[in-house]
């Protein structure tokens, strides 16, 4: 992408869409003799040339270990390494000291958990107290989760005997906002939340659940995987104490994602992995950390894919975070409505009145969802089918799977409508009905 786009709001133009498809060589190639169609961004996303160099330029040019070498080459990884991080914590509104490489969000979600059952080692100071946790405290997260924010805060409340709260849905799958005071008590020491589900692709009301974890006292971790990639995010601006992300699905390599912590919390958390490149001084029975953010990265890191992300986030600057929301929002917007368009398609969160990302799903009565991708498959056209790591949200909306199709900044019109296209030929060949789209009209 040239540096010549407009730095505004303004969603990009379909010239801009056209020039930054051709940065990234994977969307030129067929699949099943049809050009792809690739909808499943939210799952992960596709790497522009500046990404795929950044990774090789390290690997041919730097390629050494990080932080422990006295050589010109270990100097210079290092400084790439920690320039990435500074990268990325200007992509979220983090100082740099506050973010945290790890192999995904996942592994982000797990750290802070772990905290919570291993804060009683008398380390930390005052701000340790936040990280005490037992039987009579609370954790709470929702109903919508994906099982990457829901499972550790299982483990969590087994290891302790605190008390897993899950905020319930509407039935058409929104945050019951009116269940927030009574599942969000004085006894709650963390509120776990997604920003953006990744089933419906609503963007949740974060300023509510703060406002009332706040309230109580309590520690917000909020979920960024499928609001980092596509809306401007500011984690200051949240008030958020950790927020989460993965690499891949904003453009980057697999094997990297990031925590952001409050500087203060995080200087009061146990490390979670322990072993090399995380101390000052080790004797054969105790040993001294080091502050964070290496407190939190034991071993040898993942450097090339940290220089890459930040090839990412700076790809993704320059285009501009605004325009590419923007830009989503009016391809959201044609495929909710040409999907709630189509006979026999039921999208789920349908109703819920919240703004979204450009990402839905939906069942369709009779036709399992794997049937829906292997056919929309065989037209070159790329979705997600199954429980898409939330089962609790599936079956409160009374499905046990759905197909997902998820955009992003080098998304087109013409895509979602081929996609469109295939979801009636879909309902025509396993149900023989006649399912025409209609003439939708979302962008005048
Ligand atoms: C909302 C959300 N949270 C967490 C995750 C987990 O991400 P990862 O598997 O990269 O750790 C995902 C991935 O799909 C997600 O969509």
């Amino acid at each position: 992408m040239s540096s010549t786009a407009a730095q505004t709001d303004a969603p990009l133009t379909d010239a801009e869409v056209l020039r930054i498809r051709e940065d990234f060589p994977i969307l030129h190639t067929e699949v099943n003799g049809h050009p792809l169609v690739y909808l499943d961004s939210g799952a992960t996303s596709q790497r522009p040339i500046a990404v795929l160099d950044a990774e090789r330029d390290f690997a041919t040019t730097l390629n050494s270990a990080v932080h422990r070498g006295a050589h010109t080459l270990a100097a210079e990884a290092t400084e790439a390494f920690e320039d990435a991080r500074g990268a990325l914590a200007r992509f979220v509104g983090a100082e740099e000291d506050e973010i945290v490489w790890t192999s995904n969000a996942t592994e982000a979600i797990n750290l802070v958990a772990y905290a919570f059952s291993n804060a009683s080692v008398g380390r930390g100071g005052a701000e340790a107290e936040r990280f005490r946790l037992g039987a009579g405290d609370e954790i709470v997260t929702t109903e919508m989760e994906h099982h990457a924010n829901l499972i550790p805060w299982q483990e969590l409340a087994a290891r302790t005997g605190a008390t897993l709260r899950v905020i319930p849905l509407d039935d058409d799958g929104a945050l019951r906002l009116d269940e927030l005071e009574s599942h969000i008590t004085e006894r709650a020491k963390i509120v776990a939340f997604t920003h953006v589900s990744n089933v419906l692709g609503v963007i949740n009301p974060v300023a509510a659940l703060v406002d009332r974890a706040r309230a109580v006292g309590a520690l917000v971790l909020l979920d960024a995987c499928q609001s980092a990639p596509h809306l401007p995010l500011d984690v200051k601006q949240l008030d958020v104490d950790f927020a989460v992300l993965s690499g891949h699905k904003m453009l980057g390599p697999t094997g990297i994602g990031a925590l952001y912590g409050r500087r203060e919390l995080l200087a009061a958390m146990p490390p979670f992995l322990t072993g090399g490149s995380m101390i000052t001084t080790v004797t054969t029975t105790e040993a001294e950390y080091l502050q964070p953010p290496q407190r939190f990265e034991a071993g040898t890191q993942r450097v090339s894919q940290a220089v890459a992300l930040a090839a990412a986030v700076r790809y993704l600057d320059e285009v501009g975070m605004p325009r590419i929301a923007a830009h989503e929002e009016i391809l959201g917007r044609r495929l909710l409505a040409g999907l709630a368009a189509i006979d026999g398609v039921r999208v789920l969160g349908a109703g819920i009145d919240l703004p979204r990302v450009g990402l839905a799903s939906f069942d369709i009565p009779g036709i399992h969802s794997h049937d829906v991708g292997q056919f929309l498959d065989d037209r070159g056209i790329a979705v997600r089918v199954g429980h898409h790591c939330a089962q609790p949200l599936h079956r409160r909306l009374g499905v046990t799977s759905s197909t997902r199709a998820s955009t992003y900044l080098y998304s087109t019109e013409a895509e979602i409508d081929a996609f469109l296209d295939g979801v009636a030929a879909t309902i025509d060949f396993f149900l023989g009905g006649v399912a025409a789209t209609r003439d939708i009209g979302v962008r005048s």
